[in-house]
This record gives structure tokens, C-alpha cells and sequence, in this order.
């Protein structure tokens, strides 16, 4: 049984309470729902890759509700500490060396020299953490590989029953998971673009590489497997027409004769887009298959802005799916 707990102070007790106790929490953050554990417990994080059948070899982010907290496990620079400064609480996550003598278990750092933190925004997520007074480890709260969940509903669609619990503090403001950037090499590097743009990261970082310049090259990151975000139904990328027999995934003004559409932002406007991106793939994955459709057609998504995790997530939902 998976209990479902109101974000109020009942609720986030009990949450901690199961998490201090080794059980698994789901918990609404920014960007997606995270299925958390007491990071510093290795049995608990066990029960994480069991529960999203997540390959081993894929690291955890560590969740804080400050810096200060996350530079305990965690050695920041100079670079990390002025992005923490100007980023957290929000969606970014370092990777950064981990601290010697620090309490996260190897296999959420899957046996890795560093460790991925960050502190996400919002009052019940930060009361959470701070109830915990641990490390807690968070991937994304759906089963390996499938569409993210960016409300409750989905988290419980995926996970019912493989849980202790999921923290209801509603639908996630984002939408795209955090920004993650490694910072234990010379110069910043970016693994995943996300919820903090990479042209807000250039104000403090200057120039980072344009993640569509080398997406394809990318998997440094252990957790950049491509086939992910993968709906039942194929995906067409940069659709130009689209065919009766094809659900569309919109972004502007729609292209006519699909045969079901979920309109990301009517107005074009790539923050809205990425806030109803997995609720869309969702929609379209399950009444496009209802209705028989064959596949789900995507317009072009700009390069700017959001835009560029909104086309990760693409390109990965589109890529061949291992058989
Ligand atoms: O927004 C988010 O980041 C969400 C919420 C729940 O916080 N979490 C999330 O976690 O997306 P997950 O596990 O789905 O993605 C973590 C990413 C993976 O790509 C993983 O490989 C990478 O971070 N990562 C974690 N530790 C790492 C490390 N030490 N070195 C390099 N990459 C690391
Ligand atoms: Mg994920």
C-alpha cells in the first residue's frame, strides 16, 4: 500500500518519519517528482533502484534543504559556491568531488569519486528535507525509463504499491528536471541541460557548450542513457505536417488534420511548453493508443531557453528503444 499524504505539517512528519526509517517517499520538488531515501542508508537506496528497476550503475542526486547542508557531503569551489548563491534553492544540481568522511552511501554515488547535490525550491519540499536532517537521494519518481512524473497522479500510476508514500504538494512548477552541471574538471561541463538555462548559467560560468551541438556524444553522465522519457507509442521529431492516423504534440499555433492534439504552449512560449511536457507525452502516449493512432508527431521546439530540455527529452523519447 502506498500512502498518499497532504503537503501540511501532518503530512510532512509522517513523510520524514518514512524516510528516517529507511522507507521510500515520493515527494514533489520544481521540476518532477523525486522517489526519495535516506541517502546515507544503503538499504534504502537499494529499494530505490529496485522500485524503478534502475540500472546500478546510474548515480543519485543528493537533496539538501541549503548549501550549507549540501557542502558537507560535497567539496564546492569558488565557481560552485557563487552558483549555489545565485541558483539555490532551484533547479540546478552539482556534481562536484564528494566530501572526505561524508555520509552518502556508495550506491547512491554508485561508487563514483563525486556526488551530484542540490537544493530544491519550494517550502513543502525544503520543510521535508529539513524534517529528514539527511541527505535524501532522489531520482525521478517513475519507473526506469518512462516519462517523467510531474504531479502525483503519475507518480501513483507508476509506482502504486512499490512505495511507502507520496507527499502531494501538487502539480511541479517546471516540469524538466534539474540542470546538471559537472564541476570536478577544469573547465564547467554540462550533463543534462534542465530547469536553470544555460544562458543563465553563462552570467556566472560564461560560455558552456551548446548541449544540441553534441547531445549524441553526451553519455558521460552514467544516467544519459538514450532511450528514456520513452512513451508506448513512437515519436516524430521536428514534424513539419502531421497525418490523421498521428497524435500531436503542439508548440504555437497547430498544425492541421492530427488526430489528437495536446498543445504544449498555444502562445509559443518554451516555460509554459516544459511545465506541460510530460503531462503531455502522457495524454498523447495513452489516448493516442486508445484511439488506435500510430504515433505522436512533435513540432520544432526552439533552441532557447527551456527549449533545449524540452528537446532532450525529446530526442530521447524519439530514440530507438532497447529491444
Ligand atoms: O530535477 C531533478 O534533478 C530530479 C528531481 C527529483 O530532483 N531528479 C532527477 O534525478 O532527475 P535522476 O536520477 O533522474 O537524474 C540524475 C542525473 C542522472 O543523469 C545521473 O547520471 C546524474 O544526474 N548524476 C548523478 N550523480 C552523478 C555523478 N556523480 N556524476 C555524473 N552524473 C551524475
Ligand atoms: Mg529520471
Amino acid at each position: 500500500m502506498t500512502e498518499r499524504l497532504e503537503a501540511n505539517d501532518a503530512g510532512i512528519a509522517r513523510a520524514a518519519e518514512l524516510l528516517r526509517a529507511g522507507g521510500l517517499v515520493a515527494f514533489g520538488t520544481e521540476t518532477v517528482y523525486g522517489l526519495g531515501a535516506d541517502a546515507t542508508n544503503d538499504t534504502a537506496v537499494a529499494r530505490i533502484f529496485a522500485a524503478k528497476e534502475r540500472p546500478r550503475f546510474n548515480p543519485l542526486i543528493s537533496h539538501f534543504p541549503d548549501a550549507e547542508a549540501a557542502f558537507t557531503e560535497a567539496v564546492p569551489n569558488e565557481l560552485a559556491r557563487r552558483l549555489a548563491e545565485r541558483f539555490w534553492p532551484g533547479p540546478l544540481t552539482l556534481v562536484l568531488p564528494r566530501q572526505p568522511g561524508g555520509t552518502i552511501s556508495d550506491l547512491a554515488a554508485a561508487g563514483l569519486p563525486s556526488v551530484a547535490v542540490r537544493v530544491p525550491r519550494g517550502a513543502v519540499t525544503a520543510a521535508l528535507l529539513r524534517a529528514t536532517g539527511r541527505p535524501v537521494a532522489a531520482p525521478s519518481a517513475n519507473l526506469s525509463g518512462k516519462v517523467s512524473p510531474s504531479d502525483a497522479y503519475h507518480v501513483m500510476r507508476g509506482l502504486n504499491g512499490r512505495i511507502d508514500a507520496v507527499l502531494d504538494s501538487g502539480p511541479c512548477q517546471v516540469g524538466v528536471e534539474s540542470t546538471v552541471l559537472d564541476l570536478t574538471g577544469t573547465a564547467p561541463m554540462l550533463l543534462r541541460p534542465g530547469g536553470v538555462t544555460i544562458e543563465a548559467l553563462a552570467e556566472i560560468c560564461g560560455p558552456i557548450s551548446h548541449p544540441d551541438d553534441y547531445a549524441d556524444t553526451l553519455p558521460v553522465s552514467p544516467g544519459r542513457m538514450e532511450s528514456h522519457y520513452a512513451p508506448s507509442l513512437p515519436v516524430r521529431l521536428d514534424a513539419q505536417e502531421v497525418g490523421a492516423d498521428e497524435a500531436l504534440l503542439a508548440f504555437g499555433p497547430e498544425l492541421p488534420g492530427a488526430g489528437l492534439v495536446w498543445n504544449l504552449s498555444p502562445s509559443g512560449t518554451v516555460d509554459e511548453a516544459a511545465a506541460r511536457l510530460f503531462a503531455g507525452l502522457r495524454f498523447l502516449d495513452s489516448e493516442g493508443a486508445r484511439r488506435g493512432l500510430t504515433r505522436i508527431a512533435a513540432m520544432p521546439i526552439p533552441r532557447a531557453g527551456l527549449g533545449l530540455a524540452i528537446r532532450d527529452r525529446l530526442r530521447r523519447a524519439a530514440s530507438p528503444r532497447p529491444a
